[in-house]
Parts: C-alpha cells; sequence; structure tokens
C-alpha cells in the first residue's frame, strides 16, 4: 500500500513539469518515499533526544541541522528524535519521519543513522525539510567504487574528499588498485625499495612511461614522478572513512601485474632478471614469504575484512620453463599454468582467512581449488557470474560493459583522452545486476562497484570527470538493486546532483552539456539500398557482426560505441572489406556512401584503399573511385565518411571494398548508402 502511494506521489510530481522538488531528487532514491503537507524549519532553539545508545554517537552527523548560526526564533523547540528500528534486517536500515515539529530517525546502528542524516540533507531546500516518511534499506551490502592510483598516483586529500562525496551517495567501499606495473603506492617497512624505486618514474604521462622504457627510477631523481602513502597516511584515510560508513579495501596485486616488484625484487620471478617478467614465480616459496610479509602489514594497515588480491591478467608466459615452477606442478599434482595459478591464490587466501579475513580476486580467479568464503569481482563477460556462483563464491559485480568508468562518457572530440569505448551515464544506468540470475544466486550477490583505471587519468580534477555522476547511477543500483526509475526520470535527478556537486567543488562532467551519441545514430538514414542483399567477399568477424548480414543496408548507423550490438561490422586484417549491394533492379545512382570508424587504442584504424565500383549485371564493373591514403594513429576514437559522387548512372550492383594499410588491425564499417 505504501509502495502504491509513493509510486503514485513521485509520478505526480514527475507529472509536474521540469521543476524537481526535494523529494525527487533523492539520489539514491528510497525504498519508500510518502511526502507529506506541511514542512519542518530548521529553527532554533533545538533540542535532540536520543533513545538508543547508538543514537549517542550519531548525534554529530545530524549538526547540519541545527542551524547554530542563526539566533534562536522558534517559539517552541524543534525536536530531533533518534529512535531505535528494531528486526530491521540490514544494520543501514533507517526511517524518517519529518513532522512541522519533530523530525525522528529511526536506526538499528551508526550507519543506519549515518543513511538516514544524509537523506534528510539531500531534503533540505533552503531553511526547511519537507514533511515527509521515508523508509529504506540498501539491497547490497556492497556498494563500492575503485580508483586505481598505480597508474597515476593521487594525493591523500582528494581520496577524502571522494570518501566524502561517495558517503552522501550511500556507497560504502572504496577499493584502492595500490599496486601494478606503473606504481607501487603503499609503504611496506619491511620492502623500502618498493616505493624507494617502484613508485617512481621519469615520465608524468601513464602512455608516455608506457610506450617508452617502462623503468622505474629512484625517489631522490629529479624530477621523478610518482608518490606512496605512508602508513600513517593510510591509518588516517582507514579512520576517516570508518567515522563515515565506508570500508576501505586495499588491492595488492599478485601473480600478474607486478613488473614493479620484479624490478626491484627479481629475484621473485621466474628468470631473476630485472625488469623482464610480470608475474612472481610461484614455484618459489621465497614469492609466498614475500607475500605473507607484506600481506601482514597491509592487514596492520587496514581492518577491511575483504582484501582484494588482484589476480587478473597474469600472462604466466614464464611459468612453463620455469624449474621450480615445473617441480611445484609436479609435486602439487597441478594441471598446468592454470592449475600453478589456482594454487597461488588458494595458498595466499589460506593465509588470509588464517588471519580471519576473506580473499578478494578478479574472476580470473575462479577455479576450483580456491579458498571458500573468498569473492570473486566479476569485470569481463557478466555470464562467468553463473560460474563463480556455481563454484560456491560470493561475487561483487563490476562488469566492464557497464561499470569500468575509464570510457568516454560522451562524444569523443569534446572529451578528455579516455582509454576507449563510449559509456555515456544512459548506458551505465540500463545496468540491472540481478538480470538473469536465480533466486539462489541473488543471494550470493554481495554488491555493485563502479571501476576508474587510470591509464589515461592523470590529475584529480580529470578523475572525477570521469567519476561524476556516472559513479551516482552505480550508487543508486547498488542501493536499490537496480535502477529506481526509467532514465528519462532519473536525468533530472542526477543533473540536480551533478550541478549541486560541481557548485561544491567537485569537477563533475556537466551533464547539461553532454553532446550524446552521434546524431546519425538517432533515427533510420533512407536511401536508395535500405534493405538490399548485400554479398561478402570475405565474411565479417564474428566477435563484431553488428546485425548480420543485413547490417549494412538497415539503415541504422553505428555510434560511439564501436561495440555496440547493432553498430559497427567488424573485419579483421587480411579479410578486406569487400561488399557488393544488390539494388533488385536497375536504378540511377549518383552517390555512394560508407561510415568507418577509427580508434587506435583498440587497432581500428580507417583504410588506406577505398574503392567503388558499379554493375548493371553483376558480371562487368565500372571503378567510380578508387582512391589511397595514409592512415595515420590519433588518439581518440573518429568516424569518417568515405564515397563517391558524381552524374547518375543506372546500375543495379554496387562494390564497395577497403584495405587496411600499414597499420594492419581491423576496418570497422557501417551502412553503405546508396543515393
Ligand atoms: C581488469 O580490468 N584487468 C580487472
Ligand atoms: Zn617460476
Amino acid at each position: 500500500m505504501k509502495n502504491a502511494l509513493y509510486r503514485i506521489t513521485v509520478l505526480a510530481l514527475v507529472a509536474a513539469g521540469p521543476a524537481i522538488t526535494a523529494g525527487q531528487a533523492l539520489l539514491p532514491m528510497p525504498e519508500k518515499v510518502v511526502m507529506t503537507p506541511g514542512a519542518f524549519r530548521l529553527e532554533r532553539p533545538w533540542r535532540v533526544e536520543a533513545e538508543t545508545p547508538s543514537a549517542d554517537s550519531a548525534r554529530s552527523c545530524c549538526s547540519f541541522l541545527e542551524r547554530t548560526d542563526a539566533p534562536p526564533t522558534a517559539a517552541t523547540p524543534r525536536r530531533l528524535l533518534l529512535t531505535d528500528l528494531p528486526g530491521a534486517a540490514s544494520p543501514e536500515a533507517y526511517r524518517l519521519r519529518v513532522t512541522p515539529d519533530t523530525i525522528e530517525i529511526s536506526a538499528r546502528t551508526y550507519v543506519g543513522f549515518l543513511q538516514g542524516s544524509r537523506t534528510l540533507r539531500q531534503l533540505v531546500a533552503a531553511d526547511s525539510l519537507p514533511c515527509c516518511v521515508v523508509e529504506d534499506a540498501p539491497a547490497f551490502a556492497w556498494r563500492g567504487a575503485m580508483l586505481d592510483v598505480s597508474r597515476h598516483f593521487f594525493p591523500l586529500d582528494f581520496l577524502k574528499k571522494q570518501v566524502d562525496v561517495m558517503a552522501s551517495y550511500k556507497l560504502n567501499r572504496l577499493h584502492l588498485h595500490l599496486t601494478d606495473a606503473a606504481g607501487w603506492r603503499m609503504e611496506i617497512k619491511r620492502y623500502p625499495e618498493l616505493t624507494r624505486k617502484a613508485a617512481w618514474r621519469a615520465q608524468a604521462s601513464w602512455k608516455e612511461w608506457w610506450n617508452g622504457d617502462r623503468h622505474y627510477v629512484d625517489e631522490a631523481t629529479p624530477g621523478a614522478y610518482g608518490g606512496y602513502y605512508t602508513q600513517d597516511e593510510l591509518r588516517s584515510l582507514v579512520d576517516y572513512a570508518r567515522q563515515r560508513g565506508i570500508t576501505i579495501v586495499p588491492e595488492i596485486e599478485m601473480p600478474g601485474h607486478s613488473e614493479e616488484v620484479l624490478a626491484v625484487y627479481p629475484e621473485l620471478s621466474c628468470t631473476h632478471v630485472p625488469y623482464e617478467q610480470a608475474d612472481y614465480c610461484p614455484g618459489n616459496d621465497s614469492t609466498f614469504r614475500f607475500l605473507e610479509n607484506v600481506l601482514d602489514e597491509v592487514m596492520a594497515v587496514f581492518p577491511s575484512r575483504d582484501i582484494h588480491i588482484g589476480g587478473d591478467e597474469a600472462a604466466k608466459l614464464s611459468w612453463p620453463d620455469c624449474p621450480l615452477c615445473r617441480r611445484r606442478m609436479v609435486r602439487e599434482g597441478l594441471a598446468g599454468v592454470n592449475g600453478l595459478q589456482a594454487y597461488f591464490v588458494r595458498r595466499i587466501g589460506d593465509y588470509l582467512a588464517a588471519h580471519g579475513r576473506r580473499l578478494v580476486g578478479w574472476d580470473e580467479i575462479i577455479a576450483d581449488s580456491l579458498t571458500r568464503g573468498a569473492t570473486v569481482m566479476l569485470w569481463r563477460d557478466t555470464a562467468a557470474v553463473h560460474e563463480a556462483i556455481r563454484h560456491g563464491y560470493d561475487v561483487v559485480l563490476a562488469p566492464g560493459r557497464f561499470c569500468y568508468l575509464d570510457a568516454y562518457q560522451d562524444a569523443p572530440p569534446a572529451e578528455p583522452e579516455a582509454i576507449g569505448g563510449f559509456r555515456p551515464l544512459a548506458h551505465v544506468y540500463g545496468y540491472r545486476p540481478l538480470e538473469h540470475l536465480s533466486a539462489a544466486e541473488r543471494k550470493r550477490v554481495r554488491g555493485v562497484q563502479g571501476n576508474l583505471w587510470t591509464e589515461y587519468v592523470a590529475t584529480p580534477d580529470h578523475a572525477e570527470h570521469m567519476l561524476y555522476p556516472r559513479l551516482l547511477a552505480l550508487a543508486e543500483i547498488a542501493w536499490r538493486g537496480a535502477p529506481a526509475t526509467d532514465y528519462a526520470a532519473f536525468r533530472p535527478r542526477v543533473l540536480a546532483h551533478t550541478q549541486r556537486l560541481r557548485a561544491a567543488g567537485v569537477n563533475a562532467f556537466d551533464l547539461a552539456r553532454e553532446a550524446g551519441d552521434r546524431p546519425e545514430t538517432l533515427k533510420p538514414v533512407r536511401h536508395l539500398a535500405l534493405g538490399a542483399k548485400v554479398t561478402y567477399r570475405y565474411p565479417f568477424n564474428e566477435t563484431y557482426p553488428a546485425a548480420g548480414d543485413s547490417a549494412l543496408t538497415d539503415g541504422r548507423c553505428g555510434g560511439w560505441d564501436y561495440a555496440a550490438p547493432s553498430a559497427w561490422q567488424g573485419f579483421i586484417s587480411g579479410k578486406r572489406f569487400d561488399v557488393v549491394v544488390d539494388l533488385g533492379r536497375p536504378m540511377p545512382v549518383s552517390r555512394v556512401v560508407v561510415n568507418f570508424y577509427q580508434a587506435s587504442g583498440v587497432e581500428i584504424f580507417y583504410p588506406a584503399r577505398f574503392a567503388v565500383s558499379v554493375s548493371a549485371d553483376g558480371a562487368d564493373y565500372v571503378t567510380l573511385t578508387d582512391c589511397r591514403q595514409s592512415v595515420e594513429k590519433f588518439s581518440k576514437p573518429s568516424v569518417a565518411s568515405m564515397g563517391w559522387k558524381g552524374d547518375a548512372r543506372t546500375v543495379r550492383y554496387v562494390r564497395v571494398q577497403a584495405e587496411p594499410g600499414q597499420l594492419g588491425g581491423w576496418i570497422f564499417a557501417d551502412e553503405v548508402q546508396v543515393y
């Protein structure tokens, strides 16, 4: 009943027009909100009544309601009542009741009061709070954001600022990717070389470093770029976050992504040669001694029960030929390098479990032998979630397709360089984490997380530009278990919050200026070849089929997302693009246009040769254009139209050919438009 009433209230407010009210602008949208008549004026004097022990510690989180700067004006004291919420299933559950003379927050725990106070803070409009009843609890216990502080280093104050923003949107895990090839970022007292050397490089830009020698320099080198957090700094961050209901989850990468460690401690790699390996040697017991010593210090700084050990993308190239690795495989009866990786992860998982901690790892850790109680953080194909759960693990969902915030959020030409792909806010908000999961599987989902990898993100301002507002979409999905409204209703809400964040000094992407996808994608193009049969001299690649045989004449043009199911058709090097469009009958043709996509980062390039020829009978062709161009690598994705235009000729068959140049790679084409 309450649910129905809430829906009617919200719908009525939405129908009222674009001006949004406090109740509507809540983000994440609480489970139940009923706006009632009247308002509570934020006046003094002020009286707090706490009827529950956990409320005592929560008083401070409501102090923003107490306008101590104003002289007392209220005839009777304004009352803040903090009461228990017996029977609440989640420690973060809360209930709010705002009447003209009392605000009541009910919760079971300190974090429950915190969450209630955050909803109140969002409801404050000028000097009053609208009267309402709110009942709310999170769908997921893990609502996270990951920041990669290895590729580029971000100062501690910036992390604390993100904790504040995250907290106001009820996110509760900040996962720090503390180690990777680009730099080790945590002080380890036992291994000072990690931060004396492996935390510094000559190039400030990751891209320059990665395309250069990928070496490290001493901390004292003039102009060295890098940095690390001391253990004291990290403890202060942990404490700062804890007060705000956020757990800092540290990630120490293993067995791969560890070039920086193996450059300064090469004896932990299979070859013992610096700058040669990315993976630790799991055949060597010294590797485990080193990692256990590191993890001892990590556990002493981070009280998080969950410790992330990476586990992704280990190439394992040196393992098959390493005598120690081979001996380990034989002695332990391990099936090849994958068995050896499973052994590695299980051994680390056992060590963490013996210290009362739980292992979290990227989805490559899924293996039969993994420690019970581990959590898989899913980043690749969402289908792997079934496999992880079948193996008995809990999961945190962070599939790249929705949760990686390093892709472009708007049309690339006006955006700073990003790693590739197109992931606008509307797409992120379309994520439905529980879709396709059975009731039993849903119980194993601990939560949802947004990840910001920072290969192309060098500054705090840029990081905020990438994080917000997309992280707010994920905050709501993580709190509610699914988008709470459709995107049309979400957009004005999130726009209001984006503007609030910008006014508060957070460099959120200016959603009001969003250009969106290529305008050509918004409506079908009409041309003579619409629906025409296409014959492929070389097949399109199965990974990028778009709409299959009809993709090039279906009237739909590809947008900025090269991998969208309905967009670009991909052709890989050697297999040229060579198609014949049959118009069905002879007709006058005066123009042929084909779009090509280029994204250097994923090896998609414009063609170096492009030709159009036509035929009346499908046997004899007349070449209308055959041109060559040099293909350059651009830093950003782009789209170009190539074609022919001339005097009309009556033809039935149009052949288009395109060939890659010296850069090789893919050709991505869409819609052979004939006019
Ligand atoms: C990952 O993106 N390699 C976890
Ligand atoms: Zn080895």
